[in-house]
């Protein structure tokens, strides 16, 4: 099967990230920093590592941060290059996007993750496409986004990230209901947003990485309302499997974190922290010691 290469990306952040208040106030919640780099750049990390090309930015009121944090900073660079500090201005640099490469949509309501991927219908056009959903951060040897373009180049169809979660908390994902189990790749027979976990039809959750046909736009042009009120993202992909495309979980390599959440974002924190080179030693022993010292006051 020849497929075409997937060059373009869909990032949602159009959400007011209520849950990280007062912070949010005035910073995106994109632009809050594990260790010193933004969680939108591991995501435009991720996404270039798998080809991906042109950037699509669903934003909304109060986003203007982050656009601005994708600018060349002409004045910063100016200054570094005089203090001589060049580690730095690489660091700076790694940043910057090429002209033309972002585009950003507004998304004037906030009607949930499908509503948001089908304001970008007219960039993203008859391709197909990848969404990224920065709230989800992949530690992988290999990123998952390019693990997943690789497996999509066997499949074609629809791919979505998955892993399994324990069953009481399968409420909180779109959750696969699997016809086909191949080990790395599965094949879905339904799809279900947050269903109760008795009603669960599997372990088997959506992470926020997507490969998507342009036909789920299609779908998204007809979705009514789902769960919590939204349009899902996750009902328009279910309704491939009934028309024409299969829809496939990809078990992903790697540890996800859900930055969404203040305990993720905090476990992510020390993670990284402790993943960069730099920092192991004197964090390492501060942690080792603050277990010890929990330990001993229990
Ligand atoms: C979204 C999707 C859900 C998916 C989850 C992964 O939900 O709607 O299907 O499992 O991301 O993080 P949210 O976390 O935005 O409520």
């Amino acid at each position: 099967m020849k497929i075409k290469k997937v060059t373009k990306a869909v990032f949602p952040v159009a959400g007011m990230g209520t849950r990280f208040l007062p912070a949010t106030k005035s910073i995106p919640k994109e632009i809050m920093t594990l260790v010193d780099r933004p969680l939108i750049q591991y995501a435009i990390d991720e996404a270039r590592a798998a080809g991906i090309t042109e950037f699509i930015f669903v934003t909304s009121r109060g986003k203007s941060a982050l656009e601005d944090y994708f600018d060349v900073a002409p004045e910063l660079e100016a200054s570094l290059r005089k203090s001589g500090k060049t580690a730095l201005l690489e660091v700076l640099k790694a940043s910057n996007m090429d002209s033309g490469a972002i585009a950003y949509v507004r998304q004037n309501r906030p009607m949930g993750l499908g509503h948001a991927v089908w304001c970008a219908r007219r960039l993203i056009g008859d391709e197909s496409f990848a969404v990224l959903l920065p709230d989800d951060v992949i530690a992988a040897e290999k990123p998952c986004l390019q693990q997943m373009v690789e497996a999509y180049a066997e499949t074609g169809g629809n791919m979505v990230a998955t892993m399994e979660v324990p069953r009481e908390k399968a409420g909180a994902y779109g959750v696969l209901d699997i016809a086909d189990d191949m080990g790395a790749i599965v094949r879905a027979k339904g799809m279900v947003e947050k269903p109760k976990a008795e009603d669960a039809p599997s372990n088997l959750a959506v992470i926020g990485r997507y490969i998507l046909s342009p036909k789920v736009l299609n779908d998204l042009n007809t979705m009514k309302q789902g769960v919590g009120g939204e349009i899902q993202l996750t009902d328009a992909i279910a309704q491939q499997i009934h028309e024409e495309d299969n829809v496939y979980g990809y078990r992903f390599q790697g540890q996800r974190y859900d930055c969404g959440s203040k305990a993720g974002f905090l476990q992510a924190t020390v993670a990284f922290g402790l993943a960069r080179p730099e920092f192991q030693a004197e964090f390492g022993a501060y942690l080792h010691e603050l277990v010890a010292q929990q330990k001993a006051a229990q």
